[in-house]
């Protein structure tokens, strides 16, 4: 039976899954594949931890290079993270004859067009289904799946560790940092957390996304940003009150020569099947012009859903290997050669609807006036409601509007935050509900 040697770099959470599954999963492989998947070593800064499973000791060693050079392997697999070494073992893999496989999603955000430039270079190839989604095969969906189709837009919920935050918060009103706390235990959140709860892996997933379905180069500096940090149990209960769930939404939209892409808290409705995406559970909701809308949903982060990911892309490499094809399907789904003519969309040029929370003094007139600043921009209600007495004599207005311009929103809560009655910063949330855009 044909074999195809695998060299892995780091044998952290994901690399140990991955070392499990190969070894345990052997049989299995070989009745699907035809050929056998061999993990020949394995490279880590540190050897004697015990990961749990059973590793011939000879197959471990520290020098990452000892698999790079060698020419008893066909595919390095890099999980280590972050941007150096992964990006020089890759690099160096590749020009010395090897695919690679990798899930390091900041590493392809920034340097992706490096990347995927010298695998053509040198006719390998370089894949990365576990980058996104954990276990959720999003990538060959939007890639091969879906070739067909052109992308109206795809919203996701990208980060486990968030959305496992944000589901405590909902559910049980439990704080922020006792729920960080337990993702960091289950093993969801990043080695930094820092990266989880500002939106950051989220922003990397969406900028290989927003790539992969409109062929424009990964590129972090297009993508808008906000995390969870600054999200208070107050609005996620007004907002559960007000029919909606609040999630840390990417959003992948359409919008004829240009692209937007952004992440941050979004109020989602109640009946939206995205709503109903819980815990560290990632969900894709995507709509072709041709297909309409799908749904992918599984386990976003943790050992074995990404390890799954993994050796899907080893096995396809396999397969490639033994047909003796590389490069058969663009990395970033898209020829080089035929130009995409696309941009991304600045944050001011978007329009959606808003959730405004404003602190004011509860006295006669001040409803009016924050009334007239917005329909000054030509910002529209759809609701208001006025919360309870707060500490200090203010209230909470708290309001939905019609579709506006992001520029004119930050303009008009600007110079509401400047009224005398208004204490503190407004509020801002975006929502993303269909029945409001239709009545606008
Ligand atoms: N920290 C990530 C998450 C893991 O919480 O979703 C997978 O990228």
């Amino acid at each position: 039976m044909d074999r195809i040697r695998i060299g892995l770099i780091g044998l952290g959470t994901i690399g140990t899954g991955v070392a499990k599954t190969l070894l345990e999963n052997t049989a299995l492989l070989e009745q699907r594949l035809g050929f056998s998947l061999e993990l020949t070593s394995i490279a880590d800064i540190d050897i004697e931890k015990d990961r749990g499973i059973a590793i011939p000791r000879d197959m471990l060693t520290t020098d990452a290079y000892s698999l790079i050079n060698s020419p008893d392997i066909d595919i390095i697999v890099e999980l280590i993270g972050g941007i150096e070494p992964a990006r020089s073992f890759i690099l160096d893999a590749l020009k010395s004859g090897k695919h690679v496989v990798t899930a390091n999603k900041a590493l392809l955000a920034s340097k992706g067009k490096e990347l995927f430039d010298a695998a053509q270079t040198y006719g390998k190839d370089l894949y990365y289904e576990a980058s996104v989604g954990g276990g959720v095969p999003i990538i060959k969906a939007l890639r091969e799946s879906l070739v067909a189709n052109n992308f109206i837009f795809i919203y996701g919920i990208l980060n486990g560790t968030c959305n496992f935050i944000l589901t405590e918060m909902n559910e049980k009103g439990s704080t922020f940092e006792d729920t960080l706390k337990a993702a960091q235990e289950f093993g969801y959140a990043e080695a930094n957390p820092a990266m989880d709860i500002e939106g950051i892996d989220s922003a990397h997933k969406l900028a290989i996304i927003t790539s992969l379905a409109y062929g424009v180069p990964p590129d972090m500096s297009g993508i808008y940003v906000e995390g969870i940090t600054n999200l208070s149990t107050l609005d996620v209960g007004y907002a559960r009150e007000l029919g909606y769930k609040v999630k840390l939404l990417a959003h992948a939209i359409d919008r004829g020569d240009r692209v937007e892409a952004r992440v941050h808290p979004t109020l989602v409705p109640f009946n939206y099947l995205l709503s109903k995406v819980d815990g560290v559970f990632n969900a894709f909701y995507v709509r072709g012009d041709i297909v309409d809308s799908t749904l992918f949903y599984g386990r976003g982060a943790g050992m074995m859903p990404t390890a799954s990911a993994v050796v899907s892309d080893i096995a396809d490499i396999g397969r490639n290997i033994l047909a003796g094809i590389a490069g058969r399907i663009p990395h970033l789904g898209y020829r080089k050669d035929l130009p995409r003519p696309k941009r991304y969309m600045p944050i001011d040029d978007i329009t959606t609807n808003y959730y405004l929370r404003i602190q004011v003094l509860d006295k006669p007139g001040v409803l009016a006036k924050i009334a007239g600043i917005l329909g000054e921009r030509d910002i529209s209600i759809v609701s208001v409601i006025q919360k309870g007495v707060l500490m200090n004599g203010y209230v909470s207005i708290v309001m939905l509007t019609h579709e506006a311009r992001e520029s004119d929103i930050r303009k008009a809560v600007d110079t509401i935050e400047a009224l005398d009655e208004v204490g503190g910063k407004p509020v801002v949330i975006r929502v993303e509900d269909k029945n409001l855009k239709k009545n606008s």
